[in-house]
């Protein structure tokens, strides 16, 4: 696939939900001086919307930080050894233009940024780090033989309407690709609350389970990250029709019956990411490091595109003599080793 094809559609004017607030990920700039008004109005890639929101509920900015955070880490683990190693760039628009692209990477992107907020919000709820939230007491009812919720439940549904409410804008006339980034944003949220998991605890003398309380929560978000990446394997390529006055989505491939809200869809091919594509914040594969003896995605026939690659002796840092610290934190010391690295040329 010819890098130019993209140049072309990159230039289309697009109205997209955007993915611009992830940069909060890499404020520096704010100081303890400044009021909540003037740290809102200073986070650049925000929309309006988002910036009210920051203003009216600034507590929920600690959390949307962590989501940030835990989006761009969670990424950059996924394809750690994928051709697209999830890179960002240091402006106010971290992906650059990719998430107006179309593309499959974008699909996942959205979808893991929805999915982390989702998560936070829902975390800090249950941490009672926000005010106008606590635990999930609807959950709390007898169930069989004397067992039962007890009450504190992730509170998934608040956190899907927070994320909900922060990232999708209420248009009402939807652009194609709106369409699209908004079903991913959907797939995201709906994937931690597929992955609930029960969790019981046994009361009783001496061990005897006589009662058990049990309640739902989250997988750790590295587990979502991983269900997200399959998704991202299984995505699903869609045109946006109307029907009805409704824009839709619609598998492009007509044997495939429905679609549900737990795909990824996504519109265009990716390039083949070789070589540097900087509207899309993508660095190509130079100098990334690949593996000899595998055969599989980060084998240096395939992340080197085919190009030459070399085999040289390196310095590589690594954590070492670790050791518990009371109360609670491990601290760990930098040694070096000496050790064989291939990269591509
Ligand atoms: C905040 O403090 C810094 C110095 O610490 C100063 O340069 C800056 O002007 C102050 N900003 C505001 C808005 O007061
Ligand atoms: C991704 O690849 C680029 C070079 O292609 C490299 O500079 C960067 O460190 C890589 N990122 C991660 C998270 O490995
Ligand atoms: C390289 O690939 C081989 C075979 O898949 C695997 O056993 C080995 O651990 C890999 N090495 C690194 C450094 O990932
Ligand atoms: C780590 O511990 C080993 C054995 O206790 C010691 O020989 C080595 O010098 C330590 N390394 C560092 C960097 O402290």
């Amino acid at each position: 696939m010819k890098n130019w094809i993209y140049l072309i559609f990159l230039l289309m004017p697009l109205c997209h939900a955007s993915l611009s607030w992830l940069s909060i990920a890499h404020v520096t700039h704010l100081s303890k001086n400044m009021s909540q008004v003037q740290i809102c109005d200073s986070l650049s890639g925000w929309t309006n919307i988002q910036k009210k929101f920051c203003r009216e509920h600034f507590d929920f900015m600690d959390t949307i930080y962590q989501a940030a955070k835990i989006t761009l880490s969670e990424c950059e683990s996924q394809f750690k050894s994928r051709r697209w190693n999830c890179s960002t760039s240091s402006n106010p628009n971290v992906f650059n233009r990719l998430p107006e692209s179309g593309v499959r990477e974008a699909a996942f992107v959205y979808a893991l940024s929805s999915a982390a907020l989702t998560y936070s919000i829902t975390s800090a709820c249950s941490e009672g780090k926000l005010a106008g939230c606590s635990c999930d007491e609807t959950k709390k009812r007898p169930i069989r033989n004397g067992h039962l919720w007890s009450g504190c439940s992730d509170n998934i549904a608040y956190g899907m309407a927070v994320a909900e409410s922060f990232l999708d804008p209420r248009l009402r006339k939807r652009a194609n690709l709106l369409v699209v980034n908004l079903h991913n944003f959907e797939t995201g949220r709906k994937v931690i609350e597929k992955n609930m998991n029960r969790q019981c605890k046994c009361h009783g003398v001496s061990g005897a389970c006589e009662i058990k309380t049990c309640w739902r929560s989250m997988p750790s978000f590295s587990i979502i990250g991983t269900k997200l990446k399959e998704k991202y394997d299984a995505a699903v390529q869609v045109n946006v029709e109307r029907k009805m006055n409704q824009k839709r989505v619609v598998a492009r491939n007509r044997a495939l019956a429905s679609l549900s809200k737990n795909e990824l869809v996504y519109v265009r091919n990716s390039p083949d990411f070789c070589r540097p594509i900087p509207r899309l914040a993508t660095y190509g594969t130079r100098d990334r490091v690949c593996n000899k003896t595998s055969r599989g995605i980060d084998s240096c026939d395939l992340l080197c595109c085919g190009r030459p690659y070399v085999t040289q002796l390196e310095v590589v840092a690594y954590k070492c003599n670790c050791t518990f610290k009371w109360c609670c934190s491990v601290i760990c010391k930098e040694c070096k080793k000496i050790q064989e690295v291939t990269r591509c040329r």
